[in-house]
């Protein structure tokens, strides 16, 4: 069966990255949900897409720069439609509700744009005190990054994010010994999926919002994909 990732939640309802969202995207029948992480000023591993707050709360300012008091401070739900307020929650807030659930959990290190030392060690450390080191995949587009996280933490899955095509990506995820792929839904046609998954590399694509491209990848048996709408995924896997 093809697994269904809420993207940041349910972004495509509900305030991304937020408890409400993580929440929500369960209850429309999500089998793991996806989630970006950065660091606060003080350390504190925060869930937020962007380095800056400014699109996504009703606050200005640079990720790393603020505290974790001060962003807790924030309205994540500003521009949203559906929620008057949601703060930004840390990681452990997440596992915390997540550790009493079934869901899978993907983290994305957000750590191109900065490095953020020290998030890798503390990210591992936190799925260590959880136990949840069977149910989560920690993703990244820095693949040294991955690399780096197996190093510290071979039992734990990493999967690569990119987005144009890639050369034979089942030899490649073998080479920084990934389990899986995270490839932009166009960079994953049928024919790469089913390579890769005969050679033992789970793909997982993003962001997967259309009903034709949901209908393909359940169709080929991808693994897993991540979509802004698991509420409409759900239903299509259930018709499919
Ligand atoms: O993990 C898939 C997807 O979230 C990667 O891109 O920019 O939405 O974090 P982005
Ligand atoms: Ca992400």
């Amino acid at each position: 069966m093809t697994l269904i990732f809420g993207h940041r939640g349910y972004a495509a309802v509900y305030p991304e990255n937020t408890m409400i969202s993580f929440k929500e995207a369960q209850k429309a029948g999500a089998d793991g949900i996806e989630l970006d992480v950065q660091l606060s000023r003080d350390k504190e591993l925060v869930v937020i897409h962007d380095p800056t707050v400014d699109r996504t709360t009703d606050g200005t300012g640079t990720v790393r720069e603020l505290t974790l008091e001060q962003l807790k401070q924030l309205n994540a739900a500003h521009q949203s439609k559906t929620v008057d307020f949601a703060s930004i929650p840390t990681l452990r807030d997440v596992m915390e509700w997540l550790v009493g659930t079934d869901l899978l959990l993907n983290i994305e290190l957000k750590n191109v744009v900065y490095p953020y030392e020290g998030m890798e060690e503390l990210v591992i450390e936190l799925i260590r005190e959880y136990g949840m080191e069977e149910r989560v995949i920690l993703s990244s587009f820095n693949h040294y990054s991955l690399v780096y996280c197996h190093r510290l933490a071979p039992d734990i899955e990493t999967a690569p994010l990119y987005s144009e095509g890639l050369y034979m990506p089942w030899v490649y995820a073998e080479s920084i010994k990934a389990k899986s792929i995270h490839p932009k839904f166009r960079a994953a046609p049928n024919e790469i999926i089913e390579q890769c998954q005969q050679a033992g590399i789970a793909v997982r694509p993003y962001t997967v919002n259309r009903k034709g491209e949901m209908k393909r990848l359940f169709k080929v048996g991808c693994a897993a994909f991540i979509t802004d709408d698991p509420h409409l995924a759900a239903n299509l896997r259930e018709e499919s």
